[in-house]
């Protein structure tokens, strides 16, 4: 399948490379690819980015258009702050796509742990599907590391992933990917206004990464 992963983070460059050992046809989407490609420290070296995007040949480095556009399926792991910001170029090319999204409103402004920009009665997936109502989005994977989305094998014992959206589906192209990238239990929460709930875990998310001293951890929910 022809996937772009629109966000060149942690998160972005771990499932692009995964997604590509699986076999599929992947990009990355940034603001600006040669800019990307070039950004250096303060001391003149590459970034981690810019250093993977040299090392993965095999993920062309594409504008959030370029990519979006070449896409049957696209993932949103751009910065929660400004999610609809960098979906805006992607307007009018993921029409009737899935569109996984991974993203969640931190706001860091205050410091750490961040508290989140929108809560209880909205969520950033909600907003996402309400600014592009052709587009058909799924939130996924927000719960749980970038490592443990794609290696949750990593953990020893089984794990919860959660999938909210708002059409069946989606969220069975959803399921599939999650499948192929290895996790088993898979929870579907409903319709995309469950996204509230998975986004608002974050609070607690955070206060157990600092309690376990590890972001290598995550939920079962057993029934
Ligand atoms: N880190 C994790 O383990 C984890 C776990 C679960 C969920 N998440 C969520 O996944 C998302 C990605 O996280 P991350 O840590 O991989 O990366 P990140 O640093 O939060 O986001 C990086 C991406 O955001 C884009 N971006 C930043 N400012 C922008 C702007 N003003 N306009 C347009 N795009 C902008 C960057 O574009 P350029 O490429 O152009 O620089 C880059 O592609 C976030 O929403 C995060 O909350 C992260």
């Amino acid at each position: 399948m022809r996937i772009a992963v629109l966000g060149t983070g942690l998160v972005g460059r771990a499932l692009a490379a995964r997604l590509s050992e699986l076999g599929h046809d992947v990009c990355l989407g940034t603001r600006d690819p040669a800019a990307t490609r070039a950004t250096t420290d303060a001391d003149g070296h590459l970034t981690e980015t810019a250093r993977w995007v040299h090392t993965h040949p095999e993920v062309p480095l594409l504008t959030f258009a370029e990519a979006a556009d070449r896409s049957e399926l696209a993932i949103n792991a751009t910065n929660g702050s400004v999610s609809l910001l960098a979906l805006e170029a992607t307007r009018g090319h993921l029409d009737g796509k899935v569109l996984l999204d991974v993203s969640n409103p931190l706001d860091f402004s205050g410091g750490f742990p961040p508290t989140l920009f929108v809560k209880d009665t909205d969520s950033l997936g909600e907003q996402i599907q309400a600014a592009f109502p052709d587009v058909r989005v799924v939130k996924t994977l927000n719960t749980m590391n970038a490592s443990l989305m794609v290696h949750p094998e990593e953990l020893s014992e089984a794990h919860t992933v959660f999938v909210s959206g708002n059409e069946r589906a989606a969220k069975q192209d959803t399921v599939e990917l999650l499948r192929q990238l290895g996790h088993e239990d898979i929870l579907d929460l409903g319709d995309i206004t469950t996204a509230r709930g998975t986004e608002m875990y974050l609070p607690l998310w955070l206060r157990t990464m600092q309690a376990l001293g590890t972001a290598s951890f995550n939920v079962r929910i057993i029934r």
